[in-house]
């Protein structure tokens, strides 16, 4: 069986520099054998988190399904713009959503368990946006996730794209693409050894 990944980037802008970044490490994924899903927050249509909410009108349908997807994928590729030094409200948001528990879930965090994750981040300031990519990983630790140690930070991302959506630089074109591919061979690992 090969590896099933879920790719989202944490913003859902047409012209996002951090769903295009994100789609050049699906490729490679994909050429490492992985099979890819990718979602776009914005399409789940997710209220902000609140209690009351919740306890009145319970898991909102977006919630649900993107909790779904999360538990039948076996690792989660994340791109990761950087807002004020931290990560963006709209992933916070569905990750929050994503970690409440449901009658299945008591913890929460079942979707989550022991799974891997990637995060690459593009950003026009020179960091790339890594600072995105250290709080995230704080949180993605706290809810059950192992991060990859392999990642990207495409800085001067705004000039790094040709119209085609692809990275011009070859060498950050393969960076990228070797994010994909280490989260694909990485999970396939985990998964065998989870058989044996
Ligand atoms: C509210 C806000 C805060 C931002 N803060 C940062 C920041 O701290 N560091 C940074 O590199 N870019 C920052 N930016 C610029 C984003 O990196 C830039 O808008 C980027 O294109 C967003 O990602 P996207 O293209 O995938 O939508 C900020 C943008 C916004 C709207």
């Amino acid at each position: 069986m090969p590896p099933k990944i879920l790719a989202f980037a944490g913003s859902s802008r047409r012209e996002s520099l951090n769903r295009k970044l994100l789609a050049e490490a699906v490729e490679g994924a994909e050429a490492a054998g992985a099979e890819v899903t990718v979602v776009r927050l914005a399409d789940l249509d997710l209220p902000i988190y609140d209690g009351d909410h919740e306890e009145e009108h319970g898991f909102p349908a977006g919630a649900l399904a993107f909790k779904q997807q999360i538990a039948t994928h076996d690792a989660l590729l994340i791109a990761s713009p950087e807002h004020n030094g931290g990560y963006t409200a709209q992933l916070k948001n569905a990750l929050d959503w994503a970690s409440r528990p449901t009658d299945t879930d008591r913890t929460g965090l079942g979707a989550f368990k022991g799974k891997l994750a990637a995060v690459i981040s593009a950003s026009p300031g020179l960091l790339g946006g890594l600072r995105s990519q250290t709080a995230l990983q704080i949180s993605l630790h706290k809810i059950g996730l192992t991060v990859i140690p392999e990642n990207i930070a495409l800085g001067s991302a705004h000039q790094a794209f040709d119209e085609n959506h692809k990275i011009k630089d070859e060498r950050s074109r393969r960076s990228t693409h070797a994010v994909g591919e280490a989260l694909a061979r990485a999970t396939r690992a985990l998964l065998a050894g989870k058989e044996a």
